[in-house]
């Protein structure tokens, strides 16, 4: 009991003595999510709706209702001189034909979106025909248009497809555009109104989809708003150029994104001057942070996967000794996380000195792994990791290029 108070006592001590917090909570010790501010979605979409005999009228009101709702949360629609989050929406019906309802710059309001939208699916149209592939042409024909707007051209874009058939083969086969688009860079979220409930709909959609964006409206969730909001909030969070995103997964890239940037720096300098020069690379960047195990193994397999970076790989990362505690590098005047859970020490480190005060992930020559030593920190030049946070809805990017970089919070 008495070791336990003493414990408490000196844990007190350490966190509120000194000046690694400006605040009375400790800084959160994991790594930062996506924004999830649906009010201040920043993007380019277009929803592309298959109005066919065969979505039936009802079919089309309750897509109608979906898209409205998705945009419904205080997300502004249109553009506005004086604020950069809004989303720009457009709108495709197909059928044997597609037709533009709405491009980008129709919309420039809830209220715009509410009476288009309504107004264009209150019915079906004549034709049992549904071409996808025309569809999607017409919203890749409104995208590029829409890059006439410069202001807008590092806004990530997303197709927003509701289907009720597939048909196509040849000429008319949807997947060739569906490709090219994705491999410009744009999202595909499809919603499955699979009236014939065969599944041969939902099979089909998710060879046009970016994954894991393939829905439907009978998911046993019921909650296809949700999903498609999660999706928009997902694509909204993004790296600057140059930088590597933070993901549950190295080797998906389409896994669940965390809100933080990492660069490996394959140049060499001491831990201060890394720390410096990542500060000066992008606004508020810092020396990366390995809260757990899965972060450094994700660190360690960009700076496999990048050139310039030797075995054994060393590697400055933000952990220093401040004061005789371990502290994560952050931007400066931000609260510094103490060192916690997990540690990523090799054997026999870290050596109790009051010199040796900043972290190396060094490779030893018998290992696959890298792991922690502390060493002098104007002694050991080594390559470094960046880290910084993402542009999304809580971090509005003005630019994806660091030369012009300037971030708005
Ligand atoms: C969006 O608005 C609906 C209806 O007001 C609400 O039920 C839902 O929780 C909101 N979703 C988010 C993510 O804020
Ligand atoms: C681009 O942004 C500038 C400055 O905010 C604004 O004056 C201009 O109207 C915008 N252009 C377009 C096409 O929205
Ligand atoms: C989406 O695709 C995945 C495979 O990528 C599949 O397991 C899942 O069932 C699909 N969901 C729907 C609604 O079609
Ligand atoms: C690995 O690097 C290559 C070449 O830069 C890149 O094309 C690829 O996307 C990277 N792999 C992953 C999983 O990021």
């Amino acid at each position: 009991m008495k070791l336990f108070g003493l414990l408490v006592f000196i844990g007190v001590y350490c966190c509120y003595a000194d000046d690694y917090y400006t605040t009375d909570s400790p800084p959160a010790y994991y790594d930062r999510r996506c924004g999830e501010d649906l009010g201040n979605l920043w993007l380019d979409v277009v929803v592309v709706v298959d109005n066919s005999k065969g979505m039936t009228n009802g079919g089309l009101i309750n897509i109608a209702a979906s898209i409205a709702s998705v945009f419904s949360n205080g997300t502004r629609i249109g553009t506005d001189p004086y604020e950069p989050r809004t989303t720009r929406l457009g709108l495709v019906t197909y059928n044997a034909v597609a037709n533009t309802v709405a491009n980008l710059d129709t919309y420039q309001s809830l209220d715009d979106v509410y009476d288009g939208i309504f107004s264009a699916l209150s019915q079906v149209s004549n034709s049992d025909e549904s071409y996808l592939v025309h569809g999607l042409a017409q919203a890749e024909d409104i995208l590029e248009d829409g890059k006439s707007n410069k202001n807008r051209t590092h806004y990530q874009r997303v197709v927003i497809v509701y289907a009720s058939t597939y048909k196509g083969t040849g000429s008319l086969d949807p997947i060739p555009v569906a490709d090219r688009l994705k491999t410009a860079g744009v999202t595909i979220v499809t919603v499955a109104y699979d009236q014939d409930g065969d599944g041969a709909l939902l099979a089909d959609l998710q060879l046009i989809a970016t994954p894991p964006y393939n829905f439907s409206n009978t998911d046993q969730a019921g909650n296809e708003i949700g999903e498609i909001q999660g999706a928009l909030l997902q694509v909204n969070c993004f790296c600057p150029n140059g930088w590597t995103q933070y993901r549950a997964s190295f080797t998906d890239i389409h896994s669940y994104r965390y809100g933080v940037c990492i660069q490996p720096e394959n140049l060499k300098a001491v831990w201060r001057a890394a720390q410096s020069s990542c500060r000066v690379r992008w606004n508020n960047a810092y020396l990366a942070t390995e809260f757990d195990g899965t972060k450094h193994d994700f660190i360690l397999s960009a700076i496999r996967n990048q050139t310039g970076f030797i075995q054994p790989f060393s590697y400055h990362i933000g952990l220093n000794l401040v004061n005789g505690v371990w502290v994560w590098d952050q931007p400066v005047g931000w609260a510094r996380p103490q060192l916690q859970n997990w540690y990523g020490w090799l054997p026999g480190y870290p050596i109790q000195s009051s010199t040796l005060t900043v972290i190396l992930n060094s490779q030893p020559s018998t290992e696959v792994k890298t792991g922690w030593i502390n060493i002098a920190s104007l002694n050991t030049a080594a390559n470094y990791v960046c880290e910084t946070a993402s542009c999304d809805t809580d971090n509005y990017c003005a630019s994806v290029t660091s030369d012009t970089a300037v971030q708005k919070h």
